[in-house]
């Protein structure tokens, strides 16, 4: 099999190219919270089947209500989707950009849906040389080229590199000098959510922030994001998309995920441990340097010798273990991977892994 693809995450069919089961894989290659779904998801999951026979509450009155108490703000300015991915897919069609800007590296889905609604596009590279610092005097120059859009992740995947809470106003103030829409991705912000702009973007009309339930509450197969945005913004965004999409499943997990107030704290104390030890046991290694990272994953540098597609067969073939390849990221190249903060065994693991290889 390929493991240079577009996502991480691909176990199902990483495990059919090997004719073994997909538990046999220890998928490092998306970024998942190890310690699973919060207590409670499970038997809301189950629960749900009660209501399956129904179509789903096409307000999504409660999950927005659950977020709007999670981010002390509005149900009317929280747009639940099938994942932040069907968000992204919308903005196109809700902001009819002329042309767009993407600071990379970055999710391949903002160029998958401006390619998909013809917007053009390009990329403005942040440099590992400086840890993928954001150069506000530089974004503002390259708007005044005339973009109408911009996405940026906070904090960046695959970077790992969070921007604080004022960086990312005072590039919301550049974009509003220069008549840009910002989208923010906080898709990974949970674990950082100090750097969070989810009220300002409550405020602007011309900033939206999205958010994704899949990373933080470990459940990528459940399929929850949201929009937080202005209420003309929110209003137009639920005007064009598509009836039910987030299942009654669906919508009862999530609001289950929200539910217990010590599962954030948990978590966020389990990562950072961890990712500390990981960045440690793999700076510690003669041939890897990681980046400094704020969420649940590390960037990875091969400074020389081998190339990031090859340590991922050799880990998938050898070791059963899925890398994430970061060479198809604008602004990276064979050199660079990325891999999840997991358990402290599993983590362990890939450390043992990763020592053999060097
Ligand atoms: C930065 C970023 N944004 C958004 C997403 C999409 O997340 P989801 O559609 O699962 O909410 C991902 C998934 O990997 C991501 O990395």
């Amino acid at each position: 099999m390929s493991v240079n693809p577009e996502h991480g995450g691909r176990v199902f069919a990483a495990a059919r190219s090997l004719g073994i089961a997909p538990a046999e894989i220890l998928d490092f290659s998306a970024s998942i919270n190890p310690l699973g779904p919060a207590p409670g998801v499970r038997e809301a999951f189950c629960g749900s089947f009660d209501r399956v026979g129904h179509y789903p509450d096409r307000e999504m009155t409660e999950l927005r209500e659950s977020l709007g108490l999670r981010h002390s703000l509005p149900a009317e300015q929280i747009v639940p989707g099938n994942g932040s991915t069907e968000l992204i897919y919308l903005i196109p069609r809700l902001l009819a950009p002329r042309r767009a800007l993407i600071i990379a590296p970055a999710f391949s889905e903002y160029a998958g849906a401006l390619r998909r609604d013809r917007v053009p596009f390009d990329h403005l590279v942040l440099s590992p040389q400086d840890c993928f610092a954001l150069s506000l005097d530089r974004i503002a120059v390259e708007l005044s080229k005339g973009y109408d859009l911009l996405f940026l992740a906070n904090p960046g995947n695959p970077t790992g590199r969070a921007y604080t809470d004022t960086e990312a106003t005072k590039l919301a103030d550049i974009c509003r000098a220069a008549g840009t829409f910002l989208v923010l991705d906080e898709a990974f912000v949970d674990f950082c959510e100090e750097n969070s702009v989810v009220r300002l973007a409550a405020e602007r009309d011309d900033l939206l922030v999205l958010r994704s339930m899949t990373k933080f509450f470990a459940i990528p197969g459940i399929r929850v994001g949201y929009a937080v945005a202005s209420e003309e913004t929110s209003r137009r965004l639920r005007s064009i998309q598509e009836p039910w999409s987030v299942s009654t499943p669906a919508q009862e997990v999530a609001v289950a995920s929200l539910a217990d107030p010590d599962y954030p704290r948990r978590t966020l104390e389990y990562v950072a441990r961890e990712r500390e030890s990981l960045f440690a046991g793999i700076a510690a290694l003669p041939l890897l340097r990681p980046f400094p990272s704020s969420a649940n994953y590390l960037l990875i540098e091969i400074p020389s010798g081998t190339d990031a597609s090859s340590l991922a067969e050799v880990l998938l073939q050898e070791e059963r273990i899925l890398i994430r390849d970061c060479s198809n990221f604008a602004g990276l190249d064979s050199r660079f991977f990325r891999v999840a903060v997991r358990t402290s065994d599993e983590n362990s693991r890939l450390l043992s892994a990763l020592r053999r290889f060097c």
